[in-house]
């Protein structure tokens, strides 16, 4: 009765990677229980998960080499299989929400999220690229769009672009805050997305600046964002909290990789009780503030409340 906080299902949104072809399931090595999966066998995930009560899905494609270039292009082919998978999860699971994300880095032959030219970010040129990304998506069915670029202006660029094509509806969760982290290497790795020279660090947040993300928080909120995410999550909940006392927009945040990783390999190792750890790091996050939590738990935290009801 006198617990301040208490995290539900309906809380998340399950994160989940895929790829081409076909009856496909490949474990991540560096994320032990979470899958790269084909269409067909993401469908069959996403409705047991949805029998589990997870109502929300973002998916994250994985491209071979041979599809990547410099400009993305593959990411608004009409054709392409992310764009496919998405219509049909709109199509079996219309009651599904659906968040897809946007960004150049899993299309992009130098795995940035921006546009690349002489070692720098092209932050205006990006934009185009992005807008043109967010239509196909938007046209496929998403109810989200996630923009993970970090690119400046691009909330307002993007929410322009939806308005002039007749996507009113779809809204836009903005990564706000997202910072240049360490914790990002098991996602790079499930999508072989990892920048091939450089670093993030001039389009994602430096990990010493808070105020800074009031200022982010503050460009989305005015570009037209309709939720505020911050990521990661455990190294940063004094900004969930920040943004949470200043804002009145829903807080997201993001249960990066690598804070996945490093619950199950000490469990694995007998270091920590793994549940345990899973759900205080979980209810931490949403008593700093989050509403929304993007979390790879989000499967195995559903499971155990199903046991124990
Ligand atoms: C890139 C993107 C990243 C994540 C989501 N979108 C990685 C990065 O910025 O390099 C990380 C998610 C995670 O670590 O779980 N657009």
């Amino acid at each position: 009765m006198v617990e301040e906080t208490r995290l539900s299902v309906k809380d998340f949104i399950l994160p989940l990677f895929l790829l081409d072809g076909k009856n496909q399931q490949i474990e991540v090595n560096s994320m032990p229980g979470i899958y790269r999966f084909s269409t067909d066998l993401l469908l069959k995930e996403i409705e047991t998960c949805m029998n589990l009560g997870i109502r929300a899905f973002d998916i994250f494609p994985a491209y071979p080499e041979s599809k990547k270039d410099k400009t993305a292009t593959e990411s608004f082919n009409p054709d392409t299989f992310y764009l496919k998978a998405i219509e049909s999860v709109k199509k079996y699971f219309p009651e599904a929400c659906v968040m897809t994300d946007v960004a150049m880095d899993p299309y992009s032959s130098d795995g940035h999220d921006g546009l690349v030219l002489d070692g720098k970010i092209l932050n205006d040129e990006t934009l185009e690229i992005l807008g043109k990304m967010a239509i196909a998506q938007a046209q496929a069915g998403a109810d989200i769009l996630g923009p993970s670029d970090m690119m400046d202006g691009r909330v307002g660029y993007i929410r322009t672009v939806l308005d002039e094509h007749g996507y009113k509806d779809v809204s836009i969760m903005s990564y706000t805050a997202k910072y240049a982290s360490a914790f990002y290497n098991p996602f790079r790795d499930a999508l072989d997305s990892a920048p091939k020279a450089g670093d993030k660090k001039t389009y994602q947040m430096d990990p010493a600046n808070a105020k800074e993300a009031l200022i982010e928080a503050e460009l989305d909120y005015q570009e037209g964002a309709d939720f505020l995410m911050v990521k990661p999550a455990l190294a940063y909940l004094d900004i969930i909290k920040l943004l949470k006392d200043n804002h009145t927009l829903p807080i997201a945040a993001y249960n990066v990789s690598g804070e996945y990783a490093m619950i199950k390999a000490s469990a694995a190792n007998g270091w920590l009780d793994g549940e345990r750890a899973m759900l205080e790091s979980l209810l931490s996050i949403k008593r700093a503030g989050a509403s929304v939590i993007l979390s790879y738990f989000a499967k195995e935290f559903a499971y155990l409340q199903q046991q124990s009801q």
